[in-house]
């Protein structure tokens, strides 16, 4: 499947405005499509409000092909938003990430910066510790370098409702945007207000007979182009098992991708993206929801029938014809709660007038907390939501537009090392399967697809997806005699046992080893004591030096990663104040935030001093790359 990369909004030259025109650059460093839908949003209304702005949406990966460059063309701006999210530990999009680099790291730049007037709004989540630290680094930064705050910054919190959120923060822009883009004469003059209208693809149907067009598109990556998010490159299951054990009521799977003759390679430590399907189910589902044959071929279009571009702050097409089954397997989300546009899109499209209505409610701001109770607390799916609106039919070229977002590919940290299994990817994914508030039978897309995946050693006609490689920088010290603490319960294991596979490859060529700690969770040696013979065969070898464990659910207390390491603390400390590394996997809300505090309290005691200077000695652990983390 070739994901294509977005256009922008405007296709004129950027570095040449128009005579009396000013140029509005709007950047978005994107992971999931909020961001850049918030970009194109903002440029839409910029456009219709104001003839004197010619806007230019940019991907900023696309900014500038090389660092040098950027210099040169931030020099030549005026006026630029930026939509960033945090992502992970307080990491920049991979679209983002090297600009960021460049901009707010390396030599100081002095007020260079002194032409530009920006705006920044910042997405991120307030339940992670670092929120929206990628929007305010840059709002500092800007500002530091001589640049003109239009407006503080927006801080967009996606445990609430972002949508909202960025609602307000481009209230507080008109004001502001009317005395720079104004004209004279249109001073005096009240603007209409803006309503956006509901975008839409133009919809081609094919006759059935073509039906073996349907798979034509599913050529990967090809042979020069590199594999990345946009082009990933097909790769079949080889192998696929249970983790848990037969007393456990959860799951865990191990899977393992096949990537010889792929062209992809990948090293120790990084992650994997993987764009997995809707299972059978939900795709029944949605398409009677829709009213439609699941077999129905159809292609969706962003020009009308003799070329001319329609609204381009689309995303961009996938490739079709494909029949609705493909589409709704392969590229539409359909369990997350709906935005608030999709809510809009649904109410355009309601023939009951009291549908319409209350979809109209749930998506203002005076339904603020009725949206927030009965949509994002109960977990309501997008297809739960159709269901309560029966009269709401949005056509197809609607649907995939503005109703049901891109699925997104889900990032997995790889558990196996290219030493070990050059021509594999291992991936160790737990099973999201719950219950929701109103009783919905909730399963993640992706592990649910692995779950069910068909491996190579079962049949020829095995499960395969688009995949990719993501690198990372939690990554084994150089040196191997370098002692290592690791602390990874459930399926935060993942990275470790790509080191613990790298370390045993490195003794077995002769290679002198230093001591390595892991702490390990989970809730029962009966139940999800995952790779058990696996874990104890690296302490056997003399490649985990000691494995230290918390069953959480054993005693009548509960015991975690983070008490262990308290009653080890004087012989980690002893490691990594010698110049080991301290690495945490897994989940950032809860574990990671505890292991953080636990870390501080062990330095705190160990070396016998007060709060601000442990601070500042694991600030210094972070800085030098010795404190590294892989959370979610
Ligand atoms: P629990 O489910 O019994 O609460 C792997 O998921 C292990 O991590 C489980 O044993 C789980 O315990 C434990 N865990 C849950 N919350 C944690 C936290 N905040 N810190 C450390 N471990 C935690």
């Amino acid at each position: 499947v070739v994901v294509p990369k977005s256009i922008s909004v405007h296709e004129e030259d950027e570095d040449e405005a128009e005579a009396g025109k000013t140029k509005v650059t709007i950047f978005f460093g994107t992971q999931t499509g909020t961001a850049e839908g918030f970009a194109k949003a903002l440029a839409e209304e910029v456009k219709a409000k104001y003839d004197k702005a010619v806007i230019k949406v940019v991907d900023l990966d696309d900014y500038a092909a090389d660092d040098d460059q950027y210099e040169e063309k931030l020099k030549k701006e005026t006026l630029v938003f930026f939509m960033v999210a945090t992502y992970g530990d307080g990491e920049p999009t991979d679209n983002a990430a090297r600009f960021y680099k460049w901009f707010t790291e390396g030599e100081e730049k002095g007020t260079w910066l002194q032409q530009l007037t920006y705006g920044v709004f910042g997405l991120g989540n307030r339940q992670y510790e670092h929120f929206n630290k990628i929007g305010n680094v840059l709002d500092e930064q800007l500002s530091a370098q001589g640049a003109k705050r239009l407006v503080p910054i927006g801080l967009g919190d996606d445990d609430q409702c972002i949508e909202d959120d960025f609602a307000a923060w481009r209230e507080t822009l008109w004001p502001e945007l009317d005395k720079l883009l104004r004209d004279e004469e249109d001073v005096n003059m009240v603007s209409t207000p803006y309503t956006a209208s509901v975008p839409e693809y133009r919809v081609v149907i094919h006759d059935p007979s073509g039906a073996a067009l349907e798979d034509k598109h599913i050529a990967m990556a090809s042979g020069s182009t590199a594999i990345d998010i946009h082009h990933p490159c097909r790769a079949n299951v080889a192998a696929r098992k249970e983790l848990h054990k037969p007393d456990s009521d959860r799951s865990c799977i191990h899977l393992e991708f096949d990537i010889s003759s792929t062209g992809l390679s990948y090293e120790t430590g990084d992650h994997v993206g993987v764009y997995a399907e809707n299972c059978d189910e939900t795709i029944e589902e949605a398409g009677k929801l829709l009213g439609q044959p699941l077999d129905l071929l159809f292609s969706i279009h962003l020009d009308d029938e003799d070329g001319t571009p329609l609204r381009s702050s689309l995303p961009p097409p996938f490739p079709g014809p494909c029949t609705l089954r493909t589409a709704l397997t392969r590229y539409a989300d359909l369990l997350n709660p709906p935005r608030k546009a999709s809510l809009v899109a649904l109410a355009a499209h309601a023939s009951e007038p009291s549908e319409a209505e209350r979809l109209k409610f749930l998506s203002s701001p005076e339904g603020k907390d009725e949206y927030a109770q009965w949509i994002v607390g109960n977990q309501r799916s997008l297809l739960e939501v159709m269901a309560e609106f029966p009269s709401a039919r949005p056509p197809l070229g609607v649907f995939f537009a503005a109703v049901a977002p891109r699925l997104q590919p889900r990032y997995y940290s790889i558990s196996s090392s290219p030493r070990f299994a050059s021509s594999r990817i291992h991936v160790t994914c737990a099973l999201v399967y719950d219950r929701s508030p109103t009783g919905r039978i909730h399963r993640g897309v992706c592990s649910t697809w692995m779950k069910r995946a068909v491996p190579l050693d079962e049949s020829n006609d095995c499960s395969w997806a688009p995949i990719f490689v993501r690198t990372s920088n939690f990554k084994l010290p150089t040196d191997p005699s370098i002692p290592i603490v690791m602390v990874g319960p459930g399926t935060g294991f993942a990275p470790f046992r790509g080191f613990l596979q790298e370390r045993l490859a490195l003794k077995e060529e002769g290679a002198q080893l230093g001591p390595a700690l892991l702490f390990f969770g989970c809730r029962n040696r009966r139940m999800d004591f995952i790779y058990e013979d696996e874990l104890n065969n690296f302490v056997e070898q003399g490649v985990l030096s000691e494995l230290i464990i918390a069953f959480s659910r054993e005693g009548p207390t509960k015991e975690y990663v983070q008490h262990k390491m308290m009653e080890k603390a004087a012989n980690l400390w002893s490691l990594i104040s010698s110049g080991g590394y301290f690495f945490v996997c897994g989940d950032a809300k809860g574990m990671a935030k505890d292991v953080h505090r636990t870390l501080h309290t062990i330095v705190q005691e160990q070396e016998s001093t007060e709060p601000s200077k442990a601070e500042a000695i694991v600030k210094k652990l972070q800085m030098e790359g010795r404190y590294l983390r892989d959370v979610w």
